[in-house]
C-alpha cells in the first residue's frame, strides 16, 4: 500500500518505519524541516531505541521517504495516516489544531485527484472527532464526499515509548474503526501479515477503545501506587504483594509497578480529556478523578521519604537521577521529575540532576537554573541523598559500592524500585523505596 504518514513524532516515525519494513511504500511528511531531513538521511527524528536502524534500512531500500509537504505526500498515496499531536489546552480539553490542519491538507491533496483514498486517524482523539471534525474538513477542502469520494477510518495506536518498534511489529491487537466496508478493507490491507486479534468497529468505538485502554492502565498504576503506600506504612513489600496479585489471570502482572506516579504524553493527558468529556456529558468518572489526584501526590511521597531519612532537606545536596518520564526515552512531558525537583528545591535542597538522555529537555522544562551533572558519578559525588525517578539500566548497572564510595551519605530513595534492596543494604547503602516497608514493623503490628 502507498501510505502517507502525516507527523514525524515518535508515533508517526515508528508507524512509518514499521509499515515500510512490512512491505508498504511510505512517505513521512512533517513541516519541521529538521525532522523530515533526519528521516531522508536515514536517521531517527525522535529518540527511540532501534528507530534509527529501522529508518536507515527502510530509506536504503527505497521503501521510506520524507518531505515537508504533506499535500505532496498524500497525492502519491492510497491511504494517509494522521499522526499529528493532540496537545491539551489549559483546561485539559484537546487542542485539535494540528488534526484540523492535517485534515485540510489531505483534502487539498485529494481535490481534483481521481483515485479513491482512505484517511485514517491514528492521533489519539476523543470519540466523535474523526466523524465530526476530520471527515467534514476533508470534504470541505477536497470538494468530495466521504463514502464515495474517499474513505475514513480510525486506527488507534497502542505503542509504548521506549518499546514502540516492538509494539508496532507485534501488537497485542489491532483495532480499526471504519466509516464503511471499503474504508475497513483499505486499513486491513496494511496488517495482512499480523496474526494478533483484529477488531473492526465504528469510528467512535475505536476512538473510545484507545481512551478507555489508557485510562484503565493509568488506573491500574494508580491503584498499585496506593497499595504500595499502604504496604510501606504497615511494613510490607508491595512488590511481593503485587507479584501475588498479578498472578490472577483476571488482573495480569503488567502495569502494577508502583513508583513516583505516571507521566508521559499520554496517560495524564488522556485521563484528563476523558474526565472532561464525562463531565460534559453528565456521566462523570469518580475513579479517574481520584486517579489524577493520587498521581499528583505520588511524587511528593518520594520527597517525603527523603525528608524522613535526612531530617531536613535544607542545604542538603540531593542527586536527582532520571528526568525522562520513563527509561529509554528522552521525553520529559509530564515527567514526575518536575514535581520532585520543585519540592526538593522548595525545601531548600541543592539539587544536581542527571539523566542519560533527557538533561537538556528537562532544563527547558524546569528552567535554566537546573544543575545538570555530566555523568551519574558526578551527580553522586558528595551527595547527601540520591533520589531515583527513572529506572534507567545505567543506574541499575552501577555497583552498590559506588554509592558508598561517592556519596557523602550513602542514602538512596528509590522512586521506581530500581535496585535490589538486599544487595544495596549489604553494601552499606541506606536504602528506602516506594512500597518497601520495614519487615520489623509488620512483625510487631497487631490488626
Ligand atoms: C502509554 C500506553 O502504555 C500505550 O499503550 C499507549 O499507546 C501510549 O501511552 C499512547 O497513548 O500513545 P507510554 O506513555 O509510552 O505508553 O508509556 P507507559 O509505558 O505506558 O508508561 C506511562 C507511565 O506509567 C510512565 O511514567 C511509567 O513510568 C508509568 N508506569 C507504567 C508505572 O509507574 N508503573 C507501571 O507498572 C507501568
Amino acid at each position: 500500500v502507498r501510505v502517507a504518514v502525516l507527523g514525524a513524532g515518535y508515533v508517526g516515525a515508528c508507524t512509518a518505519a514499521v509499515l515500510a519494513e512490512q512491505g508498504h511504500r511510505v512517505v513521512l511528511a512533517d513541516p519541521d524541516a529538521r525532522r523530515a531531513g533526519a528521516v531522508r538521511r536515514g536517521e531517527a527524528p525522535a529518540y527511540e531505541p532501534g528507530l534509527g536502524d529501522a529508518i536507515a534500512a527502510a530509506v536504503r531500500r527505497g521503501a521510506l521517504g520524507a518531505t515537508t509537504d504533506p499535500v505532496e505526500a498524500v497525492r502519491g498515496a492510497e491511504l494517509s495516516m494522521l499522526c499529528v499531536g493532540t496537545p491539551p489546552k489549559r483546561d485539559g480539553s484537546q487542542d485539535l489544531r494540528f488534526v484540523k490542519a492535517a485534515s485540510r491538507q489531505v483534502g487539498q491533496a485529494l481535490r481534483g485527484q481521481r483515485g479513491w483514498h482512505c484517511v485514517v486517524t491514528k492521533s489519539t482523539v476523543l470519540p466523535g472527532t474523526t466523524g465530526g471534525v476530520v471527515l467534514p474538513a476533508v470534504e470541505k477542502a477536497s470538494g468530495r464526499r466521504a463514502g464515495d469520494g474517499f474513505g475514513v477510518a480510525v486506527n488507534p495506536e497502542f505503542l509504548r515509548e521506549g518499546n514502540a518498534l516492538e509494539d508496532a511489529r507485534a501488537p497485542d491487537r489491532v483495532v480499526v474503526g471504519a466509516l464503511d466496508e471499503a474504508s475497513a478493507k483499505a486499513v486491513w490491507a496494511l496488517y495482512e501479515g499480523l496474526a494478533c486479534p483484529k477488531l473492526t468497529v465504528s469510528l467512535g468505538t475505536a476512538e473510545m477503545i484507545k481512551y478507555a485502554s489508557n485510562a484503565f492502565l493509568a488506573t491500574k498504576v494508580g491503584f498499585a501506587n496506593e497499595v504500595a503506600n499502604l504496604c510501606r506504612a504497615i511494613g510490607l513489600d508491595a512488590e511481593e504483594v503485587m507479584q501475588g496479585v498479578g498472578l490472577d489471570a483476571r488482573i495480569g502482572p503488567r502495569f502494577l509497578r508502583a513508583g513516583a506516579g505516571f507521566g508521559g504524553s499520554c496517560f495524564p493527558k488522556d485521563v484528563v480529556a476523558l474526565l472532561r468529556l464525562g463531565e460534559r456529558e453528565r456521566a462523570p468518572s469518580r475513579i479517574l478523578k481520584a486517579v489524577l489526584g493520587g498521581n499528583a501526590r505520588q511524587p511528593l511521597e518520594v520527597v517525603r521519604l527523603a525528608r524522613a531519612a535526612l531530617g531536613s532537606l535544607e542545604g542538603k545536596r540531593v542527586a536527582l537521577l532520571g528526568l525522562a518520564f520513563k527509561p529509554d526515552t528522552d521525553d520529559v512531558r509530564e515527567t514526575r521529575a518536575l514535581p520532585i525537583y520543585r519540592a526538593l528545591r522548595a525545601a531548600g535542597a541543592r539539587v544536581v540532576c542527571y539523566d542519560p538522555h533527557a538533561g537538556s529537555g528537562f532544563r527547558a522544562l524546569a528552567g535554566s537554573s537546573v544543575r545538570l551533572a555530566a555523568s551519574l558519578g558526578e551527580a553522586l559525588d558528595g551527595a547527601d541523598c540520591a533520589v531515583v525517578q527513572t529506572e534507567w539500566a545505567e543506574f541499575r548497572a552501577l555497583p552498590p559500592a559506588e554509592f558508598v564510595a561517592r556519596m557523602r551519605r550513602p542514602l538512596v530513595v528509590d522512586g521506581r524500585r530500581t535496585f535490589d534492596p538486599k544487595a544495596m543494604r549489604a553494601a552499606g547503602v541506606e536504602y528506602h523505596a516506594i512500597g518497601l516497608g520495614e519487615p520489623a514493623r509488620s512483625a510487631r503490628a497487631r490488626p
